[in-house]
């Protein structure tokens, strides 16, 4: 017998179940991160449009659900070879499934208590490389960076507790120990 296929729009649906069951971000990333494995074993939602990036920018972002009061967000976020984006956190919970493709995600650990304006210092704790099926998850004040250390375009799918355009949050750069205001990215809707 066929089943049918997990699409984004049933994502959405389950995420706003978890939402509506509890606020603790731990618990629901909990709950998320089954949910993206299996719409990562579906590749019928995914389209070829999902895969361009803007070179300026290095990775391309395509909004697939952003719910009308700002809290979830689902994206699928291309990768150029070669290319990545600075440490930065995202002021919500976050889950990331790989979908093609290898990413190096680099986690770092903050040294400073962060009472300083505009300073950061900033370690690196570990690097995890996401494949296919392959998750990551963020709390609100985690911060990471991502680069691509392959030959081809990566895909991986994004899921966040806000959308990210209505927040403010923060980049880093660690050679410097600068905190400064994360850049908007340019994004594209489906
Ligand atoms: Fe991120």
């Amino acid at each position: 017998m066929a089943t049918a296929e997990y699409s984004v729009e049933t994502l959405v649906n389950d995420m706003r179940a978890v939402v509506a069951d509890t606020d603790d971000d731990k618990k629901i990333i909990q709950q998320v991160i089954p949910l993206a494995q299996r719409i990562a074993k579906e590749s019928g939602w995914i389209q070829d449009t999902f895969y361009e990036c803007d070179p300026d920018q290095g990775f391309g972002i395509t909004v697939l659900h952003e719910e009308a009061d700002y809290t979830l967000l689902v994206e699928a976020i291309a990768w150029l070879p070669g290319r990545g984006v600075a440490p930065h956190d995202h002021q919500t919970w976050g889950v990331v499934v790989g979908l093609d493709g290898d990413e190096v995600n680099v986690n770092w650990r903050r040294e400073d208590d962060g009472t300083k304006v505009g300073y950061a210092d900033l370690a690196v704790q570990n690097e995890v490389s996401v494949g296919p099926g392959e998750v990551i998850a963020f709390l609100p004040d985690d911060i990471h960076s991502v680069r691509n250390e392959s030959e081809k375009t990566s895909l991986s799918l994004h899921i966040y507790g806000k959308t990210l355009a209505h927040i403010d949050r923060s980049e880093f750069d660690p050679d410097a120990k600068v905190q400064r205001p994360c850049p908007k990215r340019i994004r594209k809707q489906a």
